[in-house]
């Protein structure tokens, strides 16, 4: 019997695609590669804004990632699409602001949980807050916030496929 091999869909969320999200999204490229793991899930981010749609990262997260060893250079900004709530399995926001904007679009029925990104780091209620109007400093907090978050998530995706494949 062929067996399908089951995947996992992850979407990051913050306001503008350019600082928080992406940054996620490629650290959390950067784990599963490191586990192996790249081709059992796929991994997305976008804003609730437009603003920034088909943008790259903005350069002080790309900087900051790069610090860190994470590309995310090659990114660009998108939009939330309603589709995302049939799409993705998880919606991992950033912040209270975001989770509101996330809910209220959030159809009855839909395929997607949402959650705050900082669940995954033991703090359900935390935001990651948005560096965008503030210093390098910010960067660094959200960076190692994301860090945290991103770890946890990483090894509860390795659970769920080794739990899957055996
Ligand atoms: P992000 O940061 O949500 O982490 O990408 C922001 C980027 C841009 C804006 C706000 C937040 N903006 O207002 O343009």
């Amino acid at each position: 019997m062929i067996q399908e091999i089951a995947r996992w869909r992850i979407l990051f969320v913050c306001l503008g695609n350019i600082c928080r999200s992406p940054t996620a999204e490629g650290m959390l490229r950067e784990r599963l590669t490191q586990r192996d793991l790249a081709t059992r899930v796929d991994v997305d981010s976008c804003g609730t804004g437009d603003w920034h749609v088909g943008e790259p990262p903005d350069s002080r997260a790309v900087e900051a990632a790069a610090a860190r060893g994470i590309e995310i250079a090659g990114l660009r900004g998108r939009q939330l699409d309603l589709e995302d709530f049939a799409t993705f399995d998880e919606i991992l926001v950033m912040d209270s602001a975001n989770l509101d904007h996330v809910m209220a679009l959030k159809p009855t029925g839909a395929r997607a949980e949402v959650r705050r990104l900082m669940s995954y780091a033991g703090q359900p209620e935390a935001d990651v807050p948005d560096p965008y109007f503030g210093g390098e400093a910010g960067f660094q907090h959200a960076l190692d916030q994301i860090d945290a978050a991103v770890e946890g998530l990483t090894v509860s995706l390795m659970r769920r496929v080794a739990a899957s494949d055996a």
